[in-house]
């Protein structure tokens, strides 16, 4: 890259608190399809959809235009006093994806902006229908290990990234947790076949430990993201959670705020594996960038409990059902139905996969490439028989992604799964509309 360049956009220089205060920024001044433009010139293909945002496209002139259309006939009203047409409609299209997804039961919508807020209202959402129960002693949170549910303090705190929690202990809430399907480093022997139980008996054996009266609600990743590198569940795993749940009355929250929307081929991650939660979390692909816009889904049934206990659901902020994202999101929908994006994600997803293991599978450095649909990730290591990782000081997926990033292919790089320090894995998640012969190009390109 050009020297001149690289010492323009990145600290000390500048007023922007960049957030990596050791690497140089391109700046980009636009983007069309699956590809961004830097102001030299460079064309980055945009494998991971910024941080798995993208799910139309960049440059979406049909999208774009109806949040313009939004804006300019009203941009805000307070989601307290007044609803507004798009956020009704949105509602509507979501109740419509979740009654082919779970079956008959209404869903409600509540509209935020950000996955870490959706994470957080969710949580409240089930500790106030619990509380309306009179079920007061239910104030714990089951969470599993690794995930990812956001930076914001409590959704940190529900997180199982302990490199990201060092700093803040002192500032984050004690939850429950049990490990997560995270098959490249499962203790278990035939992960596939004996997955389920394993992981099953972990979760029973911690409820008898804390007292399953006392968990509010199980938090989760249908398909675990970046803190997993994409890693799917056994078979059997979700049928056996589900039930112990149910046993005990703790809620689940299906977090699929970067595993839905369409990305892995179906409109929730959760249907691939019969899955029916209780209040499901959407954000990143539902607006796809062209406004920050998250979700969560709730039972019109446990809304009417509610409603006749307390009166309302105790949460608001300022953005609460803000109509441009809400534009954003329907037409992001649109597009996507439109164009049988979810169709397209299942199909060229098949063959990112394919691509990916007959260009990769041989490397001495590729412990494992997993994921479903438009959504892989790859796991690096130093030696592949022991799994053992790059130690972190070799800064190994930072220079890899910087190295595509020159390339001109955008990656999403993770680090610290395997132990908590070290690991190194990229994710990619581009956006739904990318075809056959660009899914070659990445791959080529990696
Ligand atoms: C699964 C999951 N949940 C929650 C979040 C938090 O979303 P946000 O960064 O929009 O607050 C993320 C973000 O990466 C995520 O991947």
């Amino acid at each position: 890259m050009d020297e001149k360049r690289m010492k323009k956009y990145g600290y000390p220089d500048g007023h922007l608190l960049y957030r990596n205060l050791s690497r140089n920024y391109p700046k980009i001044t636009h983007g069309k399809g699956v590809y961004l433009f830097d102001e030299d010139g460079q064309c980055y293909l945009d494998a991971a959809g910024g941080a798995l945002v993208t799910s139309v496209g960049h440059g979406n002139e049909e999208v774009a235009q109806a949040v313009f259309k939004q804006l300019t006939q009203v941009a805000y009203v307070n989601g307290m006093h007044f609803t507004s047409e798009p956020v009704e409609r949105l509602s509507e299209k979501l109740a419509g994806y979740t009654a082919k997804a779970f079956g008959g039961e209404k869903f409600r919508s509540l509209f935020l902006c950000t996955g870490s807020e959706a994470v957080e209202a969710a949580i409240k959402f089930a500790r106030q229908l619990h509380f309306d129960r009179g079920e007061l002693q239910r104030s714990k949170l089951l969470v599993r290990t690794p995930s990812y549910h956001g930076n914001t303090l409590f959704a940190l705190s529900a997180s199982g990234r302990p490199h990201y929690q060092k700093v803040f202990q002192p500032l984050l809430n004690e939850v429950v947790t049990i490990s997560a399907p995270y098959e490249y480093r499962s203790p278990v022997e035939d992960y596939a076949k004996n997955g389920a139980d394993f992981y099953g008996e972990e979760l029973e054996k911690k409820l008898q430990e804390v007292g399953p009266e006392t968990i509010l609600a199980f938090l989760f990743e249908p398909i675990i993201g970046s803190s997993a590198g994409a890693s799917l569940p056994p078979s059997g795993y979700f049928e056996k959670i589900q039930k112990i749940c149910k046993k005990y009355g703790i809620l689940m929250i299906a977090d699929e705020i970067l595993c839905g929307s369409g990305r892995t081929g179906k409109f929730f991650a959760s249907e691939h594996y019969d899955l029916k939660p209780d209040i499901v979390v959407l954000g990143k692909g539902l607006a796809g960038g062209y406004a920050p816009l998250s979700a969560i889904l709730v039972k019109d049934s446990h809304l009417k409990e509610i409603h006749e206990a307390s009166g309302n659901f105790m949460h608001a902020q300022t953005y609460l059902h803000h109509p441009a994202g809400a534009a954003a999101g329907c037409a992001v929908l649109d597009y996507i139905e439109k164009n049988r994006l979810i169709e397209n994600a299942e199909k060229t997803g098949a063959l990112l996969h394919q691509e990916l293991h007959q260009a990769l599978d041989s490397h001495p450095n590729v412990g494992f490439i997993t994921g479903k649909g438009l959504l892989a990730g790859i796991e690096f290591v130093k030696d592949k028989k022991t799994k053992e990782p790059f130690a972190r000081s070799e800064k190994f997926v930072e220079k890899f992604v910087n190295k595509a990033l020159e390339n001109g292919l955008t990656l999403w790089p993770n680090v610290g799964q395997a132990d908590g320090v070290n690991g190194d894995l990229v994710m990619m998640g581009p956006s739904l509309l990318i075809s056959h012969r660009e899914i070659v190009k990445l791959s080529a390109k990696l």
